[in-house]
Parts: C-alpha cells; sequence; structure tokens
C-alpha cells in the first residue's frame, strides 16, 4: 500500500474505532480469526498509484462524491422503482464529473461516445465505468445460473464467463453485476434461478469459477470484466421465499452457508461485491457494519469495491433502519459501501454529514479511491476507448456457440427414464414420428430464460426447429395450451398430433416471465392449463400405447408428483440458451448422454418447503410410522428428487470411500479415494463426497458435500478418483454470544464420510480427527 493510502486507511480505523458509532443491532467483536487475502488482488504499478494519490489531491468534494454516484442510461428497462430520475442529462453530468459510473449503455462505438466526454471534456478526465448485468452470457447465452450449477463442471462454467466477459468488453462494458453467489433453499423464491441452488459447498465452486472466468489473468485484457459477488449478503434466505423479503438466520448458519461463496469470491480476487436488499438479523446489509467491515474488510481482508444494489441505501429508510435519505448516506458510508446505485444520497448528503462531522473525508476517499483502484486495474486511464472493429470478431462466435450448446447438454438433468413395467423411451432413434406438445417447443424467449444479458430472440435455436432437421424426423407439432391459460382448441390439437405419432416430447415449465427478480412464486407446480395439455397427452398416448417424455423448462424446482409418475421420462433442461434445439437434439438423440446432476432438492408439494439435503437432525429425528418424532402426518420428509441425483442412460456404481489413514490430526489432512465403474454405454456421472460431524460442541447438518469430481467414463470403464481432504474443510463456525466468537472451529472427533452418486448415499467410512480442538482457523476452502 502506498503510504498516503495507509496513513488514509488508519485513520478512517482510528474514526470508526473512537468515533460514536449506531448500533447495527449485531455485537461488533474483535476477531480471531487470520484475515484471508484475496489471491488475485493484484497490486497496483506506482505509476498507477500515483496517479490516484494525484487525482485525489486534486479532486473537488463534488468531483469526489461523482465517483461514488452510478446513473443509468441504455436499451434495457430499469431493473427496480426510479425513485427519482436525477441522470435525465446523463452526458451533462458526465461533463461535469458529477458521475463515475453508468448501468447498461451498449455498444462500443455508444460507450466510446460517452467515454470521450469523460476523457476530454471533464475537468480531471477520468474515465468512465460502464457497468451491465451480464448474468449468464452477453449475446451468446448460456444456461441459467442454476442449470450451470447442474453441470457440476466449474470448467465449463468458467468457459460460460470467459467468452461472457469477451463478447462484453468487446461491446465496450467494463463490469458485470455477476457471479451472483447467493444460496437458496426456497424454490418460491424467483432469483434461485440466479444462483447455484442449495449448497454452499458447490456454490462457492461455481463462484470461483465464474470470477476467473470473468476476471482472467489482467482485468487490462481486452476479454476480461471486474466481476461483482453480489449480494452480499444472505439475500436467497428471504422469509417465505418472497423477493427483497426479511433475513433473520444464526450468525453460525450466516458464515457457514450465505457467506461461504462470497468468501470464495474474495479468495478468488473479485473486484467488487453489490451488497443486498434485505436486512441481515434487523440490520439492512446496505449499512451493515457487521458483515460489510467486519467481516468482509477486516477478517477477510478483502479490499475491493463494494457497490449498493438499486436503490438499496434508500431503501433502509422503509426497513426502518435509516431516518431519512441524509440518514441512509450516513450509515451507509460507515458502514463501507463506497458506490450507490441509481440513487443520490452521497451526492445530496455528504457535503452536510462532512460539515457536521458525522462523516470524516478520509471515508470518503477511501471509497473514491476504490473506485479510481478498479478503473487503473481495469486499464482505463491508459486504454479507455473500446476497438470498435473487436465485437465483429468476437460476439456470438461459431466457437461460443459450439461452448453454449455443451454447456446446455451438461445442464441437462435426466430424473426418470422408464421404470419397472415402461422400457426407457430415451434415447430414440431416428426413422421417427414425434408429437411435439407444449408451450415452450417453440419460444426463444422462454430459452433464453431471465438476465438474458444482450440475448436475441432469433439468435435462439428452439427445440421444434432442430427436431425438425434432425434426418429421418417427422414432427408434429402443438402447442396444446400457453403457459398459463389455455388455448382454444389446444387440447384438440395435441390429441391430433399424437394420433399419427410413435412418441410424444412434452416440452412444459416455466417461461422466462415465472422466475427471476420479483417473480416469487407460492404454488411451485407446472401451471394447471399445461398440467391438462399433460394429462390429455397421456390419455392420447396410452390410447396408442407410445411413451411420453417430458422435458422440464423451469428455472426453479418445480413439484411435480403426477408429472414424476406418469411421464415415461422426465428430463429438467432449465432454460437452456440459445443453443436449446441442438443440444436437446443431441441428447433426445443419443449423441450425448445426460450428465446434470441437480444442485436444489425437488420437492414433492411446496408445503415441504424449506426441503434441503444439508438439514439438522433434531432431537427426534424421522422414523416411519412413529408419532412424536420430526415429521408430517400427511407428508414425506424427504423430497422426490434429492440434491445431487441424475440419471444418464448408462449406470454407474460407486466403490465405498477408502482412506489412507484411519485417522489424522485435526490440522492434517487424508487423502480419500474412491471408484466409479460405468456398466453401460459411454457417458457422464459426477463423484460425490460428503461428510458428516455426528457428535460436536454446535449440532451439525446431517450431511455435508465436502469434495466432487465430474466425469466422463468409456462403456465398462472403472475410474479411482482422489482427494486430499485437509481437516479444516470439517471446520464449522462457533458464534459466542456476547463474547469473541471463536471464528471457525474443527473438533478431535470421529467423521463420517459418504461416497456416492447423490446426496442420499449410503457408502461410508469413518475417519478419526485427533489432537487438539483448533480454533479460528481459517475457514474452508474454497
Ligand atoms: C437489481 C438486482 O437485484 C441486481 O442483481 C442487479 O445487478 C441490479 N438491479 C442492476 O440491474
Amino acid at each position: 500500500m502506498k503510504p498516503a493510502a495507509a496513513a488514509c486507511s488508519l485513520l478512517v480505523a482510528a474514526m470508526l474505532g473512537c468515533g460514536a458509532r449506531p448500533s447495527t443491532g449485531m455485537a461488533e467483536k474483535p476477531s480471531r480469526l487470520p484475515p484471508v487475502r484475496p489471491a488475485a488482488s493484484a497490486a497496483l504499478s506506482n505509476h498507477a498509484a500515483g496517479r490516484i494519490d494525484r487525482l485525489l489531491a486534486a479532486m473537488t468534494l463534488e468531483e469526489k462524491l461523482g465517483q461514488l454516484s452510478q446513473g443509468r442510461t441504455g436499451s434495457l428497462p430499469p431493473t427496480g422503482p426510479e425513485t427519482r430520475k436525477p441522470f435525465d442529462d446523463l452526458l451533462g453530468e458526465v461533463r461535469a464529473g458529477r458521475i463515475g459510473s453508468i448501468l447498461s449503455p451498449h455498444g462500443a462505438a455508444h460507450i466510446n461516445s460517452i467515454q470521450r466526454i469523460a476523457v476530454n471534456e471533464s475537468r480531471l478526465g477520468i474515465p468512465i465505468l460502464i457497468a451491465n448485468d451480464i448474468i449468464h452470457g452477453y449475446r451468446t447465452i448460456f444456461p441459467v445460473p442454476l442449470g450451470e450449477a447442474a453441470t457440476w463442471r466449474p470448467a465449463v462454467v468458467e468457459q460460460d464467463a470467459h467468452i461472457a466477459a469477451a463478447e462484453s468488453r468487446a461491446e465496450g462494458t467494463h463490469w458485470t453485476f455477476a457471479p451472483m453467489v447467493d444460496v437458496c433453499r426456497d424454490p418460491r423464491w424467483g432469483r434461485i434461478v440466479e444462483t447455484s441452488g442449495e449448497d454452499p459447498f458447490l456454490g462457492a465452486v461455481m463462484t470461483a469459477a465464474k470470477v476467473r472466468g470473468f476476471q482472467g489473468r489482467s482485468l487490462a485484457a481486452p476479454d476480461a470484466v471486474l466481476a461483482c459477488a453480489k449480494h452480499f449478503a444472505a439475500y436467497g434466505f428471504a422469509e417465505g421465499g418472497r423477493d427483497y423479503g426479511t433475513v433473520d438466520l444464526s450468525i453460525e448458519t450466516l458464515h457457514e452457508v450465505p457467506l461461504r461463496p462470497f468468501l470464495a469470491a474474495a479468495r478468488t480476487g473479485v473486484g467488487s461485491i453489490m451488497t443486498a436488499f434485505n436486512e441481515v438479523n434487523g440490520v439492512p446489509a446496505s449499512g451493515n457494519r457487521y458483515i460489510l467491515r467486519d467481516v468482509l474488510r477486516r477478517d477477510w481482508g478483502w479490499n475491493g469495491l463494494v457497490v449498493s444494489d438499486w436503490e438499496s441505501t434508500l431503501e433502509m429508510i422503509p426497513h426502518g433502519f435509516a431516518a431519512d435519505e441524509k440518514d441512509a448516506a450516513r450509515l451507509s458510508l460507515l458502514a463501507g459501501l463506497d458506490v450507490e446505485m441509481s440513487s443520490t444520497t452521497y451526492r445530496d448528503h455528504a457535503a452536510a454529514l462532512l460539515a457536521e462531522g458525522s462523516l470524516q473525508m478520509p471515508l470518503i476517499d477511501q471509497a473514491v479511491r476504490r473506485v479510481l483502484e478498479a478503473k487503473e486495474k481495469l486499464g482505463l486511464f491508459d486504454h479507455p476507448y473500446t476497438d470498435e472493429a473487436l465485437a465483429g470478431r468476437v460476439v456470438l462466435s461459431p466457437e461460443s456457440r459450439a461452448h453454449a450448446r455443451e454447456a446446455a447438454r451438461r445442464s441437462f438433468v435426466l430424473l426418470k427414464n422408464g421404470n419397472a413395467n415402461s422400457p426407457a423411451p430415451l434415447p430414440i432413434h431416428h426413422e421417427v414420428r414425434i408429437a411435439l406438445i407444449g408451450p415452450l417447443a417453440d419460444n426463444p424467449r422462454a430459452a433464453l430464460g431471465t438476465w438474458a444479458g444482450f440475448g436475441r430472440d432469433e439468435d435462439v435455436v428452439t427445440i421444434k426447429t432442430s427436431l425438425e432437421q434432425e434426418p429421418g424426423v417427422i414432427v408434429h407439432a402443438a402447442q396444446g395450451s400457453n403457459a398459463q391459460s389455455p388455448l382454444s382448441g389446444g387440447i384438440e390439437a395435441v390429441e391430433a398430433a399424437i394420433a399419427d405419432s410413435d412418441i410424444v416430447i412434452a416440452v412444459v415449465g416455466e417461461t422466462d416471465a415465472m422466475n427471476g427478480e420479483g417473480l416469487s412464486r407460492a404454488d411451485i407446480t407446472v401451471p394447471p392449463a399445461q398440467m391438462e395439455v399433460l394429462a390429455a397427452a397421456r390419455r392420447a398416448a396410452d390410447a396408442r400405447h407410445i411413451p411420453l417424455v417430458v422435458l422440464l423448462m423451469c428455472g426453479r424446482p418445480l413439484a411435480l408428483p403426477w408429472i414424476a409418475e406418469h411421464a415415461d421420462a422426465v428430463m429438467v433442461i432449465w432454460h437452456p440458451g440459445i443453443e436449446c434445439g441442438p443440444a436437446i437434439a443431441d441428447v433426445v438423440f443419443g449423441r450425448a448422454a445426460p450428465s446434470g446432476r441437480l444442485p436444489v432438492s425437488f420437492p414433492r408439494d411446496v408445503n415441504q418447503v424449506p426441503v434441503f439435503y444439508n438439514h439438522k437432525s433434531s432431537g427426534r429425528p424421522f422414523k416411519p410410522h412413529e408419532r412424536y418424532v420430526n415429521r408430517y402426518l400427511d407428508q414425506s420428509n424427504e423430497p422426490l428428487f434429492p440434491f445431487g441425483f441424475g440419471l444418464g442412460y448408462s449406470t454407474f456404481t460407486y466403490s465405498a470411500p477408502h482412506i489412507s489413514h484411519a485417522a489424522t490430526s485435526t490440522d492434517g489432512s487424508v487423502t480419500v479415494t474412491m471408484q466409479v465403474h460405468n456398466t453401460g454405454a459411454a457417458g457422464g456421472t459426477v463423484a460425490q463426497l460428503y461428510f458428516q460431524d455426528p457428535i460436536a460442541t454446535r449440532t451439525r447438518p446431517v450431511r455435508q458435500l465436502v469434495a466432487f469430481e465430474p466425469l466422463d467414463l468409456n462403456a465398462d470403464e472403472t475410474r479411482t478418483v482422489s482427494w486430499t481432504i485437509a481437516a479444516d474443510q470439517f471446520a464449522f463456525y462457533s458464534a459466542n454470544p456476547g463474547g469473541v466468537d471463536e471464528g471457525w472451529v474443527v473438533e478431535p472427533r470421529e467423521i463420517r464420510l459418504f461416497a456416492g452418486g447423490d446426496s442420499t448415499t449410503k457408502a461410508s467410512t469413518s475417519l478419526r480427527l485427533t489432537g487438539l480442538r483448533r480454533t479460528g482457523i481459517a475457514p474452508p476452502s474454497p
């Protein structure tokens, strides 16, 4: 750190340490954790650091606050209410140096024209930072994040993010508001589609992959963008699964579950983090000093840029935390929130707060410094403009499309394929007449899914188009219904299509407008209009003794007991992106076998929610036919399809785990191996390793994923998988209300390890951890 910056940090720390501090509602305790330094936070050159110092010395307060303000423009609709429209004269604001970043502009030429104003016409010539929500692709759209997670293949997901970064940067975007790293156990929440599902470890692995993919080796490269891990923190734990709802959870769970992917992001060197809309245990995230200062900055040692979500500083007023806009600005700045998205409380009130002594200038300077550092790391001071010829070479290239097809294929999760009474209908062979029914078989927008960047309908190849192109295949298509309402004559059309076919393929589920932000659902079934189509299809298929295959397009786990029972095959295809049709054709016709695994449990019905695999035991665990135990009178405790589950066109057998030593010390490690055998045709699976810590000083979940390995095996091939697991991986968080947290703890205990193909596997072995109980250890990676 430069001396000036160090002095500034000390000053801020001193100011925060001794000044009157507003209550955060959470005990603010000294940490016993060793700080976790981000791996990839490249130090700035002396030249760059000197430039920042000089700029800070030259900036007026108005210019400083400008760097902390983010406006919006462009073709995309606003992603939230616009309390005011302060940025009507956006270019004037840029010229006056009253704005530091802009959300949503599109296209290199347009963005260069804005940049020219910032560089040539503003007083200090500070380049503008251009942000966009590039979540699962810019123009080449990949599966929605829940589908990406279903691949269980970080290499595939990293490449998705890399392509998205290359396309975005070529079109002028420097900063993406991704990855979304929230963990979610409630499928009612519409934004579960943007997550990696219910597991913090899988989420952490996917997070690290995406950060690497977006940021590359150097942010200054023409194919890298600044990533933003969001939404800090615990946004996925909203009460009732209603978006923007209250979050109230233990400090232990906070650290072990929602914070874990953020830690992975910090360790991977993510450049920015976005605060969440929700409160965390009584304190809105955008003013929450515990998570922002104590955890993120102090304990994790992370030094990147924190941005609010859309008007989330302002929303602290209706939360009942900030008295007014001025108070909101004060609380967010003191908490360590650097840049305000869309709202202007900093611009409007910081001067008064400084004048009255509620804030000190070093705090503002530190936030401005982080913005300038991000611009330096992106190379914008030296290369502010985008090569306008680049996009033509990069965007939607054949290689990117090929990867999108691969990513989509890898994301499909086969839940059922025949049973004892009916043969497996998939894969199907050519020379076949297909009745292709359902409202989603030829719906490009639904295939793209929510937050589809700058994806276009015309780029999408639908399932109908692809199946029609298969040689020897005749397609009789009938939509049957709209996604949520019946279609006049729809059922008759379905029956007519089936009357002349050898197999029925129904593409049903959710459109892109049925999940995503602000789209929570209380009823997580396939809508009734589509179920009527399926029931009619089942009857017509039975009359002809032909199979019914259901392809389920969705962005959340759906409750589908009828479908699971009555369809001959069921495959979850999520929202697969632009290569939807070709990927489906590959899998349906057996050119590729499905290899995805569920990143989230699929409940039997919504009344079971939350139902997730890594729950606690209770003092009265479930036992069949007993009354006074943890159970429902009228429903199973178990999901319909568990976390980690998925079928292929082959069957795989998994050995019990084998450990290199029966015991290891609490600061040691052990090598765990298992064999996976493919009993049939070539295909993919995922070897999964779980653990249980049966007796501990804090009760532990019945299972926790600790390692996994995606595999592609030839027919009859056996592969040995080997993992080195540090004892730290078995750690848990121990809070100590009123005292000092123990932090992450690992205890000398017996650990049970389970290996297999999903979270219900029984094959296990025991490992003894010996030696000292260790506290305050570095949290488990990734
Ligand atoms: C609100 C969303 O919560 C966030 O994820 C997104 O990045 C911003 N709007 C900007 O569009």
